[in-house]
């Protein structure tokens, strides 16, 4: 279970997070919204430690993981994974490499500075790809890939981590309806099948309805809803909206991609590799 209690953060006198308090079991889909500058981002970012809180501590199945340091803060970074809006790959390198990257942290620095994969870490990039339905580009730099492909890339990325945590931030606010959606059903998948934690930052309200088994609204900072998606009346989205300055109400259509999602899939285990890409 993760545990923020109490988490503060300023930035001078700025307060981007204001006394947080969640408890969010292991399996859960949390979906967090709220309007821009609302403290989302600073959030999240404490939690993987990008940022440190100001006041106030994070834990992480008893052990506090905001006082971490050297290797154990390492070990903690490589259990939360992070998705970024704007995907975070190196583009020049290839797809295979760019999501052999989530190993570093796994692996001794000598072998990490000779970027000595295994047969064994391939195929498990490889097997990620292919969970995604990439793994035909496997060999294409990641620069040259859609949007929506090269958010796929970086959950492959993150599931090399062998992440308990995936944290997602706005992953789906640059990509069309159609990508967005094969994003977060991406994401639903990894939270049904292999029991991550997926904490995802979105800015739309039918996605968060859609997707998340939880809702945490936020607003100046401060948490002002969290319940399920059922829970989520009028009244609950504008406490967390607001009202607009001319005085209309934030209307659900305006945070809308209008997305729906699919089935699950069947367990990625029992489909077979393509040999799109024989390594070496
Ligand atoms: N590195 C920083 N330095 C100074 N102020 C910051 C920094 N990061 C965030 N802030 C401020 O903290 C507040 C919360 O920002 P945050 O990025 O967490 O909001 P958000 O909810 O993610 O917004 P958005 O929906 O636009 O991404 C804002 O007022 C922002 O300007
Ligand atoms: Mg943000």
């Amino acid at each position: 279970m993760l545990e923020i209690r109490n988490v503060t953060r300023r930035f001078g006198k700025n307060v981007a997070v204001n006394g947080v308090n969640l408890q969010i079991q292991q399996g859960q889909m949390v979906g967090i919204i709220g309007r821009s500058g609302a403290g989302k981002s600073t959030l999240l970012k404490t939690i993987n430690r990008l940022i440190d809180p100001s006041q106030g501590s994070i834990v992480f199945d008893g052990t506090e993981v905001s006082s971490l340091r050297g290797p154990a803060l390492r070990r903690w970074q490589r259990d939360c994974a992070m998705i970024f809006q704007q995907f975070n790959l190196v583009p020049r390198l290839d797809v295979l490499t760019n999501v052999l990257l989530g190993r570093l942290n796994h692996r001794s620095t000598a072998l990490n500075l000779l970027s000595i994969f295994s047969r064994e870490e391939r195929i498990r990039a490889i097997a990620a790809l292919e969970r995604l339905d990439i793994a035909r580009t496997a060999l294409q730099p990641a620069g040259t890939l859609s949007g929506g492909q090269q958010q796929r890339v970086a959950i492959a990325r993150a599931l090399m981590q062998e992440p308990k945590l995936i944290l997602a931030d706005e992953p789906i606010a640059s990509l069309d309806p159609l990508n967005a959606k094969v994003v977060m059903d991406a994401l639903r998948d990894i939270n049904l099948r292999d029991g991550i934690t997926v904490i995802t930052n979105l800015h739309t309200l039918d996605t968060a309805r859609t997707y998340c088994n939880r809702i945490i609204g936020m607003q100046g900072g401060a948490v002002v809803f969290d319940g399920a998606p059922e829970d989520l009346t009028i009244e609950a989205v504008r406490l967390v909206y607001g009202a607009d300055a001319d005085g209309t109400e934030i209307s659900e259509a305006i945070t809308s991609t209008s997305i729906r999602p699919v089935k699950v899939r069947a367990p990625v285990s029992a489909a077979p590799l393509e040999p799109a890409y024989a390594p070496a």
